[in-house]
């Protein structure tokens, strides 16, 4: 059974996390201040989701990350290699309450991010909708909300495609990060905030 962790509680994080326990699957979250401080959230959340510190939530199969663009150096320094697992860049290079786009010197985000999570397949996900659409019924529209997706790894990509099915979106395999991270980079790409629908 493949664990999933997540670096991050804020909206991102715990929508995540709303769509894992509709679907029943178990997760351990993580913040900043520790377990304690989101005892009130994972009772809210629901039964399959834990609070754990980062180093636990780090350890796990497959690893969202969502912190804010500024923190995430510090949110993943010091972390053991990766060894090959799944980490999910679903992070945006700006942030409030300025919403400057960060300074990436001609990189992609996911680029700068891959170089903080050494040893990870990087899969870029969760990270172009808003989060109440991550955490709604993926059918309210009457077909199946998509997810894009994107990586450099095959198989990590298809892990990450399964995992996203499971949750009851239609997703989308964008191809490697220089192409899909790309699409779905906000601010800059042109896939970013939009609602879209896969009907039939
Ligand atoms: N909000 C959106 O509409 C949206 C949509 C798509 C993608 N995103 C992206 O998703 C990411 C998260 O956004 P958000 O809106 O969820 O932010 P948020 O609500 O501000 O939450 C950020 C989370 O990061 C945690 N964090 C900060 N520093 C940390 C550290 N050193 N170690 C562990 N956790 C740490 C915070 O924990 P503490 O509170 O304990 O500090 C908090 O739980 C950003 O990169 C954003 O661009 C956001």
């Amino acid at each position: 059974m493949t664990s999933i962790g997540i670096i991050g509680a804020g909206n991102i994080g715990e929508a995540f996390a709303r769509a894992l326990v509709r679907n029943g699957i178990a997760a351990t979250i993580s913040n900043s201040r520790g377990p304690d401080s989101l005892a009130d959230l994972v009772r809210e959340i629901g039964p399959t989701i834990t609070a754990g510190t980062r180093d636990e939530a780090a350890s796990k199969d497959i690893v969202l990350v969502a912190v804010n663009w500024s923190k995430l150096p510090a949110a993943l320094k010091g972390l053991p290699d990766f060894s090959g697992r799944i980490v999910i860049d679903a992070n945006n290079p700006i942030e409030g309450p300025l919403f400057k786009p960060a300074e990436l010197h001609g990189r992609l985000s996911s680029e700068v991010f891959t170089g903080l999570v050494p040893g990870a397949r990087v899969v870029k996900a969760f990270n172009h909708l808003q989060p109440h659409l991550l955490s709604g019924d993926p059918a309210a529209e009457g077909g199946r909300r998509v997810l894009f997706y994107s990586g450099d790894d095959a198989r990590a990509k298809a892990e990450v495609g399964a995992l996203i099915e499971r949750l009851g979106f239609f997703g989308v395999d964008l191809g490697p990060l220089s192409v899909g991270g790309s699409l779905v980079q906000f601010p800059g790409g042109p896939l970013p905030a939009h609602n879209f629908v896969r009907f039939g």
